[in-house]
């Protein structure tokens, strides 16, 4: 396994074939996860069952969205989330299909399923169809994010818990058909805004479009907060971007790193799938999440 630094939290890795993904191998992949957030595996052609495969060797598998969403699926496991612009017959979707908003929110910066407990650990997206342009997808550091608060922000910050709801994007986005079924489905879940990372003891500043208020707090400041939080989170010095190649596939922790898609034409066919692995802790663990 050969490792290339791509950003300060980004790398590249070659020299493995994740089709044939041992405990061995998926050790080296969690070690090097924790190092640096975001791993890019240039020229892997996951099949939908190699894809499987390999998230399964990294921790049990979460479905996301598609427990809401359910209905017809393109792909051939529940576990596997599409991420695409194309209906379940092939075709590239109407701009009103409700399947586009689901890309739309894509493009808001977020941490997979942050919004429900237990969270999404690993998230494993390959590349099949690429549009010509745009498409890129971006990735932000939270530990680097929390380091570099200047100290009254990191007092203020200390002990605050935000709320993190899965409908609070799509209502952004004008997406507000759900029935109530449907919004009970995902209570919104708290987390806190600080966490200490179980695994390398570093600091994480756990903020994202899916965090929309702050415990105990006015809400119009603490949505202010949370946008600033993310702002900074954010900011261009700290923000990686992948531009796929298909057959890339690019591997994120959720718990340390915020990503987003990059527009593209919705007229283009996009195509790629994630599988999502959960948040799996030791009570120990999740004790130090706490402080
Ligand atoms: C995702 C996601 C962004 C993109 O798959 O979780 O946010 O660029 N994708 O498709
Ligand atoms: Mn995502």
């Amino acid at each position: 396994m050969h490792i290339e630094t791509l950003s300060p939290f980004a790398a590249r890795v070659t020299g493995v074939d994740l089709a044939q993904i041992t405990p061995a191998l998926a050790g080296d992949i969690q070690q090097a996860m924790d190092l640096h957030g975001v791993l890019v595996f240039p020229g892997q052609h996951l099949d939908q069952d190699a894809q499987i495969g390999f998230a399964q060797a990294m921790g049990p598998l979460e479905l996301g969205f598609r427990k809401i969403k359910a209905g017809a699926h393109r792909l051939k496991y529940n576990e596997l989330a599409d991420i695409s612009n194309v209906t379940p017959d092939g075709e590239i979707a109407a701009r009103d299909h409700t399947k586009i908003v689901s890309n739309l929110a894509n493009q808001l910066w977020h941490s997979d399923s942050s919004f429900q407990k237990p969270r999404a650990k690993y998230s494993m997206l390959s590349a099949s169809v690429l549009p010509d342009f745009g498409g890129e997808t971006q990735f932000a550091d939270l530990r680097m994010a929390y380091d570099a608060l200047p100290d009254w922000r990191k007092a203020q910050v200390a002990d605050l818990n935000a709320v993190h709801s899965a409908l609070h994007s799509r209502f952004m986005l004008g997406d507000t058909h759900y029935s109530p079924e449907q919004i009970a489905m995902f209570p919104p879940v708290v987390w806190p805004l600080v966490q200490t990372d179980p695994r390398t003891g570093r600091k994480i500043l756990f903020v994202g479009v899916h965090a929309c208020e702050i415990q105990g707090m006015v809400l119009a400041e603490s949505r202010l907060m949370l946008m600033d939080l993310l702002e900074h989170a954010t900011q261009r010095e700290f923000v990686y971007t992948h531009r796929w190649q298909v057959g890339d596939l690019v591997m994120w922790d959720n718990t340390a790193t915020v990503h987003r898609g990059r527009y593209f034409d919705l007229g283009a066919r996009r195509e790629l799938r994630r599988a999502t692995t959960r948040e799996v802790q030791t009570s120990a663990e999740a004790l130090a999440l706490q402080g």
